[in-house]
C-alpha cells in the first residue's frame, strides 16, 4: 500500500481490493475491542464495499467477532421500493452482511422512506444516531459525479438527512442493479453531508477506472464546493483507499 503525497484528503493506493478490505476490517476490529463490542458503524452499499463485508463475515464465522451489540446506520435508501425489493439497500445489506452474522434486528437502521411526514421522520433518524452516541466509523463509496451517500453535486456541506432527487447519471450508473433501467427510482433519502461529517472516522473505498476522473478532480483540483467528496477535506480523520485503476489519472 502506497500513501499518495500532497493530497487534500489522505489517500492510499492498494494493489488490489483485498488489502484495503483487510486493513479496514482490522480497524473495525480494533475499535470494537476498544469499546467492548459497543460500536456504531455507518455503512454503504454499491460494489465497492462487498469485499469488506465478505471479510467481516469471514471473521465472524472463523474468529467470532460479536456483532450483537453493534449498531449500524446505512447512508441511504431509495424512495418508493418495497423493503424486500432485491435492489433496495435494505435487501443488499441483508444479502451481503447482516444475514450471515449476529446483528440484532433492532440494531440495524435505514433512513426512513415514509411518504407522510418524511421531514419529521428524518429528524427522528438523526436523533437516533445521536442517542446511540454518534457514528464511530463511517464507510463511504463515491459516485462517478463525486456524490457521497446520495448527496448529489451541489448538496450543501452542512445538509442533514433528507429526500433528494437523483441525478440522471446516478440512475444510469445504478441501473445495473435493476432488471429494467426504468425501474430505478428518481428519489432517495440520504444522510446529509453534515451528518456524514459528524462521524468520528470516514473511510472511502473507490475501485476501478470509472472513478479515476472524479478522483483527479478532487485530489488534484481546486476545493470545488459543488463536489460532495470535497467535504472530506474538512474532516480530521478521513482517508481514501483506492486501487491503481482509480488512481490512473493522479500522476
Ligand atoms: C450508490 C450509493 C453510494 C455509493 C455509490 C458508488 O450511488 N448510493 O453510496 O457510494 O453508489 O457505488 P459503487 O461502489 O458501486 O461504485
Amino acid at each position: 500500500m502506497q500513501s499518495l503525497p500532497d493530497t487534500p484528503i489522505p489517500t492510499f493506493v492498494v494493489d488490489s481490493q483485498e488489502p484495503a478490505n483487510v486493513l479496514l476490517a482490522d480497524e473495525i476490529a480494533a475499535i470494537h475491542t476498544e469499546h467492548a463490542g459497543r460500536i456504531v458503524l455507518g455503512l454503504a452499499t454499491g460494489s465497492s464495499p462487498i469485499g469488506l463485508y465478505r471479510e467481516l463475515v469471514r471473521r465472524f464465522q472463523e474468529d467470532w467477532i460479536d456483532f450483537s451489540f453493534v449498531q449500524t446506520f446505512n447512508l441511504d435508501e431509495y424512495m418508493g421500493l418495497p423493503a424486500d425489493h432485491p435492489a433496495s439497500y435494505r435487501a443488499f445489506m441483508f444479502e451481503h452482511f447482516f444475514e450471515h452474522t449476529n446483528f440484532g434486528p433492532r440494531h440495524v437502521h435505514f433512513p426512513p422512506t415514509v411518504t407522510e411526514d418524511l421531514d419529521a421522520a428524518c429528524s427522528r433518524w438523526e436523533e437516533t444516531i445521536s442517542a446511540c452516541g454518534g457514528i464511530d466509523w463511517q464507510l463511504l463509496g463515491v459516485g462517478r459525479n463525486g456524490h457521497i451517500g446520495f448527496n448529489e453535486p451541489g448538496s450543501p456541506f452542512d445538509s442533514r438527512t433528507r429526500r433528494i432527487e437523483l441525478a440522471e447519471s446516478t440512475r444510469t450508473a445504478n441501473s445495473r442493479f435493476f432488471q429494467d433501467a426504468d425501474e430505478v427510482p428518481h428519489q432517495a433519502v440520504t444522510m446529509g453531508i453534515g451528518t456524514i461529517l459528524d462521524a468520528k472516522r470516514l473511510r472511502v473505498l473507490a475501485f476501478g477506472e470509472t472513478k479515476a476522473p472524479i478522483l483527479e478532480r478532487v485530489l488534484r483540483g481546486d476545493d470545488d464546493p459543488s463536489i460532495p467528496l470535497n467535504a472530506l477535506r474538512r474532516h480530521p480523520d478521513a482517508a481514501l483507499y483506492i486501487d491503481a485503476a482509480a488512481a490512473a489519472q493522479l500522476g
